[in-house]
């Protein structure tokens, strides 16, 4: 299908490069440039350029380079055509392939809204809206802000709205297609929405893309009911307020449950609430508080399912480039609740503590403890070491060592000890997981140790020495190992057979020490393996050097002289110098 240059351009000019790289990237003004680490491949200093005037991108460290729409594709792994589409979405341009009676039946559709929603509205202001009138008054709302969010009123008719937008000259099909309307088993049409308080839900750019509708009492279907998908709104996409929390002209948004929360938090002053509409938040809707904000206030229900929905959305926000925190709301079930009971001051006071994400993970951890039996609270202040461990920040660490103390009544500096450890151990870990990662990259040939500098001499003979002493005296080694050699890469027969033993055995998910390796050989070999072992007693083999083992049992030649014990003994010794010297 041809795309009309006209398009592209207007697509390219609506689709702001800046703005939508850094969604993804986080860019850093230089001069008329913006800088950033390249997505498309693994660097430690900015060499990913972004150039608002010529609205493209560039990496001098990977050549990467393009338009938004290139981005587009390779970013998100689309076809051309798939990155057009999805640009065309994200602001609100009919699609390319769109036939003119697709971009038709949006614009009805959204002009059947407005009216619509006019319709709830005035519906609400009659005497058929009395009661809901009452059920809003009950709800501590104000007229100001039933204006302000434009709510109505849906009447207890099967066909009420459907007759109104007859009137109007709209088909039963774009009802249908517009979620207003559904059609019974004869065909005949009723309205979906019936004896419900309206909300309805605006996009940015002020129209009315769907609608939530509350049932007043306790029958009458589900408490709420909204929109499903259509040609103009797709649920995973909305969020509810956004039109207005985006004008709050803060920098940070309230993420609520539910609309009724929103509507309170903005009556009480919070006009940067959202909230999902009747679903779990998706990462396209976290990606949409990201780009307006750049921290969102998690306020769900303070039940068991909205703390489970808080963990979700602190993961799916963890991919987004928003600082998340997370709001503690006790003697409440929801921030409608709380301001009700509380007041708007207390909800402030609320925000201003409120939780890190951090906080939210040491709470659910205590919880878990009753501090008051010492076996438990040193549990507790281990574990929460190791949450601590991955903080970088002494300040942070100190206030948290602190904290911890004194919630306690424990020495702080031995708290600090112990947070030394843990942040060892994490180092540890993470150091481990690089070498393995690097290893499984294929890159172990670029590690440079000063005696390795002559080249591929180390003989094989002592390769295979200290591969099979790694391998026992750490066994997880064996990782390093196993895809990349076989029995047939062991050219000394002793060797092999260790090898043989070892890895049978550990397939078999046994530790292997040399006493149960030994055990598993031939006697000769056994013995030869112990003289061995104490050789090189005294040489540390580190992942680093299994590494260069391999390399080397892999692509050095084995000269006679070399394959000697003698001349592997005085290598060893050789290797323990060297090593001396570089402590
Ligand atoms: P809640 O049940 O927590 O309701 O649902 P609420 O927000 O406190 O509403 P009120 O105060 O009783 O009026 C939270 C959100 O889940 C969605 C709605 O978006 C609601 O705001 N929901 C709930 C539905 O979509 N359908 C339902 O039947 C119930
Ligand atoms: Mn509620």
């Amino acid at each position: 299908m041809a795309i009309p240059a006209t398009y592209i351009q207007e697509l390219v000019a609506r689709n702001d490069i800046h703005d939508t790289i850094s969604r993804y990237v986080s860019l850093q003004r230089a001069g008329r440039l913006y800088k950033g680490l390249c997505p498309f491949h693994s660097e430690r200093s900015p060499s990913f350029m972004v150039y608002p005037e010529t609205q493209s991108y560039y990496c001098f460290g990977c050549g990467a380079g393009g338009d938004v729409i290139k981005f587009t594709m390779e970013m998100n792994s689309l076809s051309y055509i798939e990155a057009v589409r999805y640009l065309a979405q994200q602001c609100g341009m009919p699609l390319p392939d769109e036939d003119d009676g697709q971009a038709k039946l949006k614009a009805r559709i959204l002009q059947m809204n407005k009216l619509a929603a006019r319709f709830f509205y005035d519906t609400l202001n009659s005497d058929a809206g009395r009661n809901a009138r009452k059920y809003l008054r009950d709800r501590q709302l104000s007229d100001k802000t039933i204006v302000n969010f434009g709510l109505g009123y849906a009447p207890a008719e099967w066909q009420g709205l459907t007759n109104y937008l007859r009137t109007k000259g709209f088909t039963d099909d774009e009802m249908v297609r517009g979620y207003l309307a559904a059609r019974n088993k004869n065909g005949n049409l009723y309205d979906i929405f019936r004896d419900r308080v309206m909300f309805p839900i605006i996009d940015l750019r002020g129209n009315v893309i769907a609608f939530g509708g509350r049932r007043m009492g306790d029958e009458g279907g589900p408490k709420y009911l909204n929109s499903g998908d259509t040609p103009v709104f797709k649920k995973s996409n909305g969020l509810f307020a956004l039109n207005l929390a985006k004008k709050s002209g803060k920098d940070s948004f309230i993420l609520a449950e539910g609309y009724m929360d929103v509507i309170a938090l903005h009556q009480a002053g919070f006009t940067n609430a959202v909230a999902t509409l009747g679903t779990a938040l998706t990462s396209q809707q976290a990606k949409l508080i990201g780009d307006y904000a750049r921290k969102v206030i998690i306020s769900y229900d303070s039940d068991e399912a909205g703390q489970k929905a808080t963990r979700r959305a602190m993961e799916i926000f963890e991919k987004e480039d928003v600082t998340v925190q997370v709001l503690q709301m006790t003697g409440a079930k929801d921030p409608d609740e709380y301001i009700k009971k509380f007041g708007a001051q207390r909800f402030e006071m609320l925000l201003a503590g409120a939780n890190s994400a951090l906080d939210f993970n040491l709470l659910k951890l205590k919880s878990q403890y009753d501090i008051s039996i010492p076996e438990q609270r040193v549990e507790y202040l281990t574990k929460a070491c190791d949450i601590l461990a991955s903080l970088n920040n002494p300040i942070q660490q100190d206030v948290y060592c602190s904290r911890l103390a004194n919630e306690t009544a424990t020495d702080k500096a031995s708290i600090k000890l112990q947070l030394e450890r843990a942040r060892n151990k994490s180092r540890r870990q993470q150091n481990y997981k690089k070498e393995k990662e690097l290893l499984r990259r294929g890159v172990g040939r670029n590690i440079k140790v000063d005696y390795r500098q002559k080249g591929n001499t180390m003989p094989k003979a002592f390769a295979q020495q200290q591969i099979i002493c790694g391998l026992i005296r750490d066994n997880s080694f064996y990782s390093l190992v196993k895809d990349r050699l076989t029995p047939d890469n062991f050219t000394d027969g002793d060797m092999k057979r260790a090898y043989i033993a070892f890895t049978g055995l550990v397939e078999r998910q046994v530790a292997v020490d040399y006493a149960t390796l030994a055990y598993h050989m031939p006697a000769e070999s056994a013995k030869v393996l112990a003289g061995i072992f104490a050789r090189n007693a005294e040489i540390i083999i580190t992942g680093k050097d299994m590494q260069m083992h391999i390399e080397n049992l892999l692509t050095a030649k084995l000269s006679q002289s070399e394959a000697s014990e003698k001349s592997v003994d005085e290598i060893a010794q050789r290797l323990k110098a060297l090593k001396e010297k570089k402590k």
